[in-house]
């Protein structure tokens, strides 16, 4: 007789992960001489563009007595506290100059430092590096570096166009992964006439396969039911459209889609603000529809209306979380969240005793569910 299978339990911790990229600002919001205030992993961020238009992000709080430096003054190159005019150097934090000393004292400014994190701009976005936290010593902490660049857009061609959106949820970021990641939802929540109904309902096979850090849903030709793909279907010309789905940790999911010598790609974070609030940001790049003059218009007219809708979902789910912190995850339709919570299980295990990180898949797997 095959075993009874029960839902499995599976708690959300709302462990943030350190020593990745996070998506910080979108870059046109980031103004140069002006500073901006962001909060990463419950960090307190000031961000701004040097004279140069290069970007910087300080722990927006001054390591004398703690003041938001968001409220300083900056000349393009150096930040100053405004409450006893410390001024630091913002692409390293390191101290520059403390007013109240006088010329006999030999205090070590240079010896000082605002927490500084390592800052890139990527694909229409301002990236930082939040590092594991060091041993405390703060105000004497060098920067840290990061051990690679931020994540980036795969694109296939050189002309191309880019968007992007965002949504705040106000879930944490367990909650804002396995929903972006869940295949079951789809016909409750994101039911549009040009895009389906619920009725459309059907069964889905799907292959997966383990990748470093996360896991791809191979290659595969999306269902055809929908007027977009239809659309492109006929734009393209191409008897074969194929998508493959990445995630992989911290939070990154990317979509590629391949019709012919067009392509649609994204790139989707979700970034965790505080331990009960996160963020999508989607920037996708694409070739097609580039001779139509609302083509960018409509990609993000469909995908905003997407992320509406599970902003929406989010905000009423959150109000249930409140109750009850366990999840029923069952097969085949949560496999993927389960993976999510088993590689972040994996990479903390991994980092904690130093060994190399025990990927939870141990070969291609094939799910299915109806959706
Ligand atoms: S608190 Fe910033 S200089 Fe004193
Ligand atoms: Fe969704």
């Amino acid at each position: 007789m095959p075993e009874l299978e029960l839902p499995e339990r599976q708690a959300t911790d709302t462990q943030m992960l350190t020593g990745f990229w996070y998506r910080a600002l979108p870059a046109d919001r980031v103004h140069r001489n002006r500073l901006h205030k962001a909060t990463l992993l419950e960090i307190p961020l000031v961000i701004g563009r040097d004279r140069l238009g290069q970007p910087f992000a300080l722990r927006d709080a001054c390591p004398h007595r703690g003041m938001p430096l968001n409220t300083g003054q900056f000349d393009g190159e150096n930040l100053e506290c405004p409450y006893h005019g410390w001024q630091f150097d913002v692409h390293n934090g390191q101290c520059q100059l403390i007013p109240s000393l006088t010329s006999d004292q030999t205090l070590k400014v240079d010896r000082i430092y605002a927490g500084s994190y390592p800052c890139e701009e990527q694909d229409t976005f301002i990236w930082v590096y939040i590092p594991d936290p060091g041993p405390q010593g703060a105000g004497f902490t060098k920067p840290s570096e990061a051990p690679d660049g931020a994540p980036r857009i795969e694109k296939f061609s050189a002309k191309c166009k880019l968007a992007y959106l965002q949504a705040e949820m106000p879930v944490s970021i367990d909650h804002g992964i396995i929903g972006l990641m869940d295949p079951a939802h789809g016909p409750f929540v994101h039911q549009a006439w040009w895009w389906r109904s619920r009725h459309s309902i059907h069964e889905k096979k799907k292959n997966f396969e383990p990748i470093p850090n996360g896991f791809r849903m191979s290659a595969h030709t999306p269902s055809s039911n929908s007027a977009p793909y239809k659309l492109l279907r006929l734009c393209a010309d191409a008897d074969a459209i194929t998508t493959t789905i990445d995630f992989v940790l911290p939070n990154v999911r990317t979509e590629t889609i391949r019709a012919g010598k067009y392509w649609f790609s994204s790139l989707t974070t979700v970034t965790p603000i505080t331990r009960s609030h996160c963020r999508i940001d989607v920037v996708a790049a694409w070739n097609l529809f580039r001779w139509l003059p609302f083509g960018p218009e409509l990609l993000k007219f469909v995908f905003a209306k997407f992320v509406e809708q599970d902003r929406r979902t989010m905000e009423m789910q959150a109000e249930g979380l409140k109750h009850n912190p366990h999840l029923l995850l069952i097969d085949d339709a949560d496999r993927p969240a389960k993976w999510y919570f088993q590689l972040k299980a994996a990479h903390l295990e991994a980092k904690r005793t130093g060994a190399e990180m025990k990927h939870p898949m141990s070969g291609p797997v094939t799910l299915k569910w109806r959706s």
